[in-house]
Order: C-alpha cells, then structure tokens, then sequence
C-alpha cells in the first residue's frame, strides 16, 4: 500500500481538490481509501453531496478502513510549521504539496524544501492561470533552479473545478470544456505512480 499526503504552508492552494482528483486517478488503478485529515471535512462534505468512486473516511475513524487499499491519499489542513511537515513526511510515501504560482509563496516553499532535506516530496503547481500568462512555467524555473522537487505536471485553473465541488465529484465526471482539466490530474496520477515506483 501507497500512502500519499497532500499538504502545505497555505491554505486555499487545491490540497482537497488534488487529494479528491488525484484519488479518483488511483482508483481505476487499485483500491483508494480518501483520509480526510482537515478538520473542516471538505473531502467528506464533498462526497456527501454526490458520489466519488472511493471511501472517504474522517481520519478518526479512518483505522477502520485501511486494510486492503492499493493507495492511501490523506487530505491535511495547513501546516504552517515546517516540523510538522517532517514528521508527516515520515509517515508516507509521497508528500505533495500544492503551491499557487505567485512570489509569495515562493520564499515558504524554499523553507520546507530546506526543512524537509532528502524526503520524498515534490511541489505542485495548482491554479495556474491560462496563457498568455507565464506564471506557472516562470515558478517552475524558479523552484527547479532552487533545487526543489517540482511535478512536470501543473493544475490549470479552471472554472470547472468550483463546479465540480458542488455537484460532489471529481473533475472527471463534467462534460464538455470542463471536463478538460481532468487531463491535469491524468497526467500527475502518471507521475505519481512513476515516482512511487522509484522509491
Ligand atoms: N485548479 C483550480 N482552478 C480553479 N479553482 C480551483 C482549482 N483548484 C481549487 N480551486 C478552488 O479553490 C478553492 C480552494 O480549493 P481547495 O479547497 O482544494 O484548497 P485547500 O488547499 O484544500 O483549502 P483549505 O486550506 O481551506 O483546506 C475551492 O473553491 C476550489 O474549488
Ligand atoms: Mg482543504
């Protein structure tokens, strides 16, 4: 079993919409558990409001639930302390840690990136806007040239996402323009599972 923490230093950044679209990837793959560990619950809420292909458990209970999944996917709210982060980083096989692609998020992530040394995390790039914008390719380098672990993958942003929240399921499920943005987290599910292979 494949234990995936998505966190970071901000909130608003796409940790639950990742966890939940990225959970929907690793499901056609093996079997998903989505542990909600925000104590907001927006994974759970979500999956009240309509229908995910997987469990969502309340991390309380979530013990109940582990046994037998192919990929663990753990929903976490900020972490604004970078020690935290480390211990998280213990606990699974893979960190990410969603970044919106603007200055100010630049200098925490160069922090995280000295205070989790060698563990096995890489940055994502989440609600990048569309071009001519070159924002997301502009953090991009900015973070490769840091030495910072980046996924080639970045999350546009996409008016699609606000709507699939609401109907309660991931972005796989819309049709037409806003479905598009399902090839985002294809692509990162296909990074994910290569590095997970490496490790
Ligand atoms: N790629 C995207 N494009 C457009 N909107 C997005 C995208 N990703 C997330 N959002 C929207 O941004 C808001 C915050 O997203 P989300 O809840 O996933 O962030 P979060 O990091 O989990 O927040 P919190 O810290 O509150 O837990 C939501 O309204 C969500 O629909
Ligand atoms: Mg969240």
């Amino acid at each position: 079993m494949k234990v995936i923490t998505v966190t970071g230093f901000k909130g608003g950044c796409g940790k639950s919409t990742t966890a939940i679209n990225l959970a929907t990837f690793l499901s056609e793959r093996g079997k998903v558990l989505l542990v909600d560990g925000d104590p907001n619950r927006t994974a759970l809420s979500w999956s009240q409001r309509g229908a995910l292909p997987y469990r969502v458990a309340d991390e309380r209970q979530s013990f109940k639930w582990v046994a037998g999944n192919d990929f663990l996917v753990i929903d976490t709210p900020a972490r604004p302390d970078s020690s935290d982060l480390q211990e998280l980083a213990k606990g699974c096989d893979l960190l990410i840690l969603p970044t919106l692609p603007d200055v100010v998020s630049l200098e925490p992530m160069l922090a995280t990136a000295q205070a989790l040394g060698e563990a096995t995390y890489r940055v994502l790039l989440t609600i990048v806007p569309p071009p001519p914008s070159r924002e997301g390719q502009q953090m991009q380098t900015d973070l490769q040239a840091s030495g910072i672990p980046v996924f080639q993958t970045m999350i546009r942003r996409a008016a699609g996402f606000g709507k699939a929240a609401l109907a309660g399921v991931s972005i796989r499920e819309m049709t037409g323009r806003d479905r598009l943005p399902w090839q985002d987290y294809q692509a990162l599910g296909k990074e994910i599972l290569e590095v997970l292979a490496d490790g």
